[in-house]
């Protein structure tokens, strides 16, 4: 795992934006699964920056949904699948029918994850997983404690899932108890994972990412000793952590 340590939520940005692209570039049809949540939003905006200006061609690229609540259709306002449609898929130029769905709001949610790690499995797994961090260490809705072999599935949200996501939907009471998410074995196994960190509020989780044992309580910890993870955080996350 190597963790980079930069100025400020602006360098955050433009390094995984960086990073990303390289990844993008190498590898055109890559199969991507790309988190929603307020962290990665200056990395997408740069991201479309770069194909705007003719530098980065995402037409190749496969999306597979990172999570979404329970029951909500994609035009809900606080639907998952619109946040990304929104911030990445629509700047980027990417269609819907080159996206692999967590549909909130089918009949059988169960077969909506089963069907989506056969599709990974079809594609041969994922080549890069963008993903933030949650305050519980969660990555996805993978809410502790989570075995590191967990499949695509329904969960319940965790209390610090429903504060955290209280911000974006105006209230706790605006936040759905349920959601399906992206098991921790699909992400595990990507190919390359990018992880993005900010904020003081961030700061104690990180620090038990990385050097804290490693345990189903804070689900992030099974990235340490993979080496294909890179972790970008800013100093305000980063604390007393010294790049390594
Ligand atoms: C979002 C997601 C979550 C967030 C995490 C951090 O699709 O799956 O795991 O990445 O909760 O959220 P922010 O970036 O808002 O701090």
């Amino acid at each position: 795992m190597k963790l980079i340590v930069v100025k400020d939520y602006q360098a955050l940005s433009r390094e995984a934006a960086h990073r990303g692209a390289e990844e993008l570039r190498a590898h055109p049809n890559a199969s991507v699964v790309a988190a929603t949540g307020d962290t990665p939003m200056g990395m997408y905006a740069h991201l479309a920056e770069l194909r705007d200006r003719g530098e980065l061609d995402a037409s190749g690229l496969r999306l597979f949904q990172l999570d979404s609540y329970l029951g909500l259709s994609a035009d809900d306002p606080r639907s998952l699948y619109g946040w990304m449609k929104r911030s990445l898929l629509d700047p980027l130029g990417i269609p819907d029918e080159r996206v692999v769905r967590l549909t909130g709001d089918a009949p059988d949610p169960d077969s909506v994850c089963e069907a989506y790690d056969a599709a990974v499995a079809a594609a041969g797994g994922i080549d890069l997983a963008i993903l933030g961090l949650g305050r519980n260490g969660h990555l996805g809705f993978n809410e502790p404690p989570v075995q590191v072999d967990a499949p695509t599935r329904v969960v319940a949200l965790a209390t610090e899932s429903i504060e955290s996501n209280a911000s974006y939907w105006g209230g706790q009471d605006r936040v759905p108890r349920r959601a399906l998410t992206a098991g921790m074995s699909v992400l595990l196994k990507s190919r390359a994972i990018l992880v993005l960190v900010s904020g003081t509020r961030k700061q104690e989780i990180l620090r038990r990412t990385i050097e804290g044992p490693i345990t189903p309580d804070v689900p992030a910890s099974y990235l340490q000793h993979r080496s294909n993870v890179t972790i970008i955080a800013d100093r305000d996350a980063a604390g007393s952590l010294s790049a390594q």
